[in-house]
């Protein structure tokens, strides 16, 4: 049967073979902290320098990864898709920005970075939110309001995370649900494979290994995402 209107959600593991790591794995610590540790508003109002330096590193670290043939495989994809296809991501990279960068997606397609983005800074005043590429200082004033520092543009435990609404939308019409390279312990994306099933759509989770919610998913595809990913669209009847 072929599907019209695709949900697709990615997490770390969908950037894993382009070097960048995940949270949950051998790699889920930076200078001796759990990334829950730094990344909250918590640890931001408490040491602003120490919160600083760990994304102006990940920032910085963006320069020397590449997309890999999992987000290549996303971006042909979005280009060829005829229906509507929302790629929600949970990651902070560009790596699926700079694939989609290379093709012209549909007209159907959205790509929504659910919890924010490392190259982009938001004002703690205003609100405002602009492109950032370089270090960000603890204390680095806003352009947008006297009294505004800048923050990076990253969604903290605690906070919520963007798009929700839009999310949910397309969650309730959705025929298709895919999950790729996330392990289900973070809600809420952890359960949009619910929201997906509830809409009566094909679930699938494409990953490592069997993640914390397999069992939530009608199908599962396991192994490497540079090699499921693009083998499991090359197979997938597109809508007419
Ligand atoms: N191919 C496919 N899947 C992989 C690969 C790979 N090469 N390498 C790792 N994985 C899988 C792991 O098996 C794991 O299930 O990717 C998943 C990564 O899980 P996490 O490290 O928990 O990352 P993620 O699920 O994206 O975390 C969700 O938690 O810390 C917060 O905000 C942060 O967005 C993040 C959220």
């Amino acid at each position: 049967m072929a599907h019209r209107n695709l949900v697709i959600l990615t997490g770390a593991g969908v950037s894993a073979e382009s070097g960048v790591p995940t949270f949950r794995g051998a790699d889920g610590l930076w200078e001796g902290h759990r990334f829950e540790n730094v990344a909250t508003p918590q640890a931001f109002a408490r040491d602003p320098a120490l919160v600083q330096r760990f994304y102006n590193l990940r920032r910085a670290a963006l320069s020397t990864v590449q997309p890999n043939a999992a987000h290549h495989a996303l971006a042909r994809l979005a280009a060829e898709w005829k229906g509507d296809f929302l790629l929600v991501t949970q990651n902070v990279d560009d790596l699926h920005d700079r694939a989609l960068a290379e093709v012209t997606p549909g007209p159907g397609f959205e790509l929504i970075h659910m919890h924010g983005e490392l190259l982009k800074a938001r004002c703690t005043v205003s609100g405002v939110v602009s492109k950032w590429r370089g270090d960000m200082a603890a204390d680095e004033p806003s352009p947008d309001h006297p009294e505004g520092r800048m923050r990076p543009h990253i969604v903290w435990f605690g906070e919520m995370p963007l798009s929700m609404d839009r999310i949910g939308r397309a969650l309730a019409k959705a025929d298709l649900f895919v999950s790729i390279g996330t392990s289900g312990a973070v809600y809420p994306a952890a359960g949009f494979v619910q929201e997906a099933r509830f809409a009566g759509a094909r679930t699938v989770e494409i990953n490592l290994e069997p993640s914390l919610g397999a069992s939530l998913f009608s199908e599962g595809v396991y192994g490497p995402a540079t090699e499921t990913v693009p083998a499991f669209f090359e197979t997938l009847s597109r809508p007419a």
